[in-house]
């Protein structure tokens, strides 16, 4: 039987990885990191937790790294866990740059130093691509990292590749365009806007509050997403691939087909706030995943409106099944009100 490490294991592709791994039969070991609650609700909703290994691990901490390799003895290592939003990386430069940069260093050593043998995954993303170029990114595209999170993710990138080439590592990075689900982190666009539509709809929220309605996203479905890192750990040697579905929406496009959905009427429910713009954005993102397909025979399953529905539809359940009273793994109804939470380095700076 095989083992896999993942690390970020209660995060949205935490959890999906770990549910499609025990499906293939490996014996699955996550990282989870010690917070005052803890944070297990996304296994819990795929009904795995029961079936995973938990080592507690922080990403500024090489000795837990250590442990959580010499614990598992893994033959492949997914590497997913990170500071993982943009927003927050320009209110928190410095430690982004260590959890979403640095770290994978940290698990890159400790990797050639325990687990040698191991296959590594890194987490890489086409926020690595940024800039205001028209066309769909591949693998050969030029990187311009427009935010403090793009620019840790790019030297974990080069990082990746350097201990490939170094040492004859199996490293592979997953340059990933956006992938979203009804697991999704609540401060995320696409689920921020399924949960305050499934709100609206049932009359317990009037307004969202929306940076830039004009970004464009190659969005995609996360659980197709998790296994292209798979794919990519299977093969005879190790490269790198971007993932993506090759066509683009607008936020605007996704409040649209949202509120349509739920009959709610867009231009009395939705509020531009300016402290939700970026200092630096990235205006569209496409990708062209032409390798993975030829390569990996990667497939995306699902499209934008189908995810668009089927977001919208799981979090329309889950707030209807809370008011009849029903218990379950869930996020909503513990955070706060977005109008309560402020966001520093954007506002004050304007
Ligand atoms: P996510 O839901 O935010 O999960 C991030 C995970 O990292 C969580 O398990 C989190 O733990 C953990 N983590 C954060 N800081 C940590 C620390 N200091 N020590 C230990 N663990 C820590 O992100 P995701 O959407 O699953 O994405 C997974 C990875 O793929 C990330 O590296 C992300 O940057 C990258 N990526 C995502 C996308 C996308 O569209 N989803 C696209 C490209 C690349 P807690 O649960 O305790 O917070
Ligand atoms: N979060 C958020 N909240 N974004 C908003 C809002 C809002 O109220 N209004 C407009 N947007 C715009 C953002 O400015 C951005 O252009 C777009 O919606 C998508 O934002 P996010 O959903 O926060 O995702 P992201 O594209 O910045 O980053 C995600 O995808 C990357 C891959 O491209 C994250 O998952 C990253 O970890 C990942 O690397």
């Amino acid at each position: 039987m095989k083992s896999a490490l993942i690390t970020g294991i209660t995060g949205q592709d935490g959890a999906y990885l770990a549910k499609f791994l025990l499906s293939k039969g490996y014996r699955v070991y996550g990282t989870f990191r010690r917070l005052s609650t803890p944070n297990f609700w996304r296994l819990q909703a795929l009904g795995v937790f029961p079936k995973v290994k938990l080592i507690s691990m922080d990403l500024g901490d090489f000795s837990s790294i250590s442990e959580a390799l010499t614990a598992s003895k893994p033959d492949e290592i997914y590497h997913l866990a990170a500071q993982s939003f943009v927003g927050a990386s320009f209110e928190q430069p410095i430690s982004t740059s260590d959890m979403s940069g640095l770290a994978t260093t940290r698990i890159l050593e400790a990797t050639r130093i325990h687990s040698r043998d191991a296959r590594f995954y890194q987490a890489s993303t086409s926020e690595l691509f940024g800039g205001s170029q028209l066309g769909p990114r591949s693998e050969s595209s030029p990187f311009e990292p427009q935010s403090p999170y793009a620019a840790a993710k790019l030297y974990a990138y080069w990082m990746t590749k350097i201990y490939r080439e170094s040492y004859g590592m199996f490293t592979t990075n997953g340059i990933l365009f956006n992938h979203e689900s009804p697991l999704r982190g609540l401060e995320f666009v696409t689920r921020k806007i399924s949960n305050a539509c499934a709100r609206i709809g049932l009359g317990l929220q009037d307004k969202i509050r929306l940076g830039n309605l004009e970004a464009r996203r190659d969005w995609g479905y996360a659980p197709d997403y998790v296994e292209s890192m798979w794919m990519m750990m299977q093969q005879d040697k190790a490269d790198d691939y971007v993932v993506a579905t090759g066509v683009s929406h607008s936020v605007a496009d996704f409040v649209q087909l949202a509120c349509e959905r739920l009959n709610i009427d867009m231009s009395t429910h939705i509020r531009i706030d300016k402290s939700l713009l970026r200092p630096l954005e990235v205006d569209r993102l496409v990708g062209d995943a032409k390798k993975a397909k030829t390569l990996l025979h990667w497939e995306p399953r699902l499209g934008f409106s189908d995810l668009v529905t089927l977001m919208v539809e799981a979090d329309l359940k889950r707030w209807k099944d809370w008011q009849a009273g029903k218990f379950f793994p869930w996020d909503a109804p513990l955070y706060p009100d977005a109008n309560n939470i402020i966001v520093t380095r954007y506002s004050l700076d304007r």
